[in-house]
């Protein structure tokens, strides 16, 4: 295991040891940190009983929900989508009392695309790709691009058959909030990368094995 794996590993089992305890609705996001999360709470929950799975449908109120980070700030807003699931995670963990983001040491920033350069991820409409391009660019500067699938064949589609922009360069001395709001209002964006003022905690996994908290 690199070292790398071993911070996300220890913010996984942290996380679950600490925030979950027998009963509890937990909501699970995605990403290779989470795996350890999944795993942990497998060992603690399958000697006993089966690892019971739910819909929100069934389940709308989740005690805690665990997921990675594409980058964490120091006010605890994060940058996530990196993936490819933003939407579907955003709703799991509004449904949530408690958002626990785990993730490895390098996730951790004082401010959001110091350290994450890939872009802020924005969940779009197929038909409006373009003109929120434009309207992005335009209004709050920087390049927002078409994420396109690993062999080039075409973009990628969500799994709720959307397009991804990644917004790159985009200042960094802003009220994301407001941005934020101001996003979602564009006709054709579905949701946004940007989690702000979700997260209660985020545990950072570190390469000498051990952990910082946040929140
Ligand atoms: C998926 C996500 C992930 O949570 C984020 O990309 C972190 O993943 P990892 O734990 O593999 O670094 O938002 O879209």
């Amino acid at each position: 295991m690199t070292s790398l794996q071993a911070a996300k590993k220890l913010a996984a089992h942290l996380a679950v040891d600490k925030h979950i305890i027998t009963g509890n609705l937990v909501g699970i996001g995605s990403g290779s940190t989470v795996i350890f999360a999944v795993e942990r709470l497998a060992e603690r929950l399958v000697i006993k009983h089966k690892l019971p799975l739910t819909d929100l449908d069934v389940n709308p109120k989740l005690d805690v929900c665990i997921d990675g980070a594409d980058e964490v700030d120091s006010n605890l807003n994060l940058i996530k989508g990196g993936g490819g699931c933003l939407l579907q995670e955003k709703i799991v963990a509004s449904c949530s009392q408690q958002l626990i983001i785990i993730a490895d040491y390098t996730k951790n920033s004082k401010k959001l695309g110091d350290q994450y350069k890939k872009g802020i991820p924005i969940e779009v409409v197929p038909m409006a790709y373009v003109p929120i391009q434009n309207k992005i660019e335009k209004e709050y500067g920087g390049k927002v691009e078409l994420r396109m699938a690993v062999s080039k064949a075409g973009p990628v589609v969500t799994d709720n058959g959307n397009f991804i922009l990644d917004w790159k360069e985009f200042k960094q001395d802003v009220n994301w909030n407001q941005i934020n709001t101001q996003l979602l209002l564009i006709p054709g964006v579905v949701e946004t990368g940007l989690f702000i003022e979700m997260a209660a905690k985020a545990y950072f996994g570190l390469s000498d094995g051990n952990l910082v908290g946040i929140g």
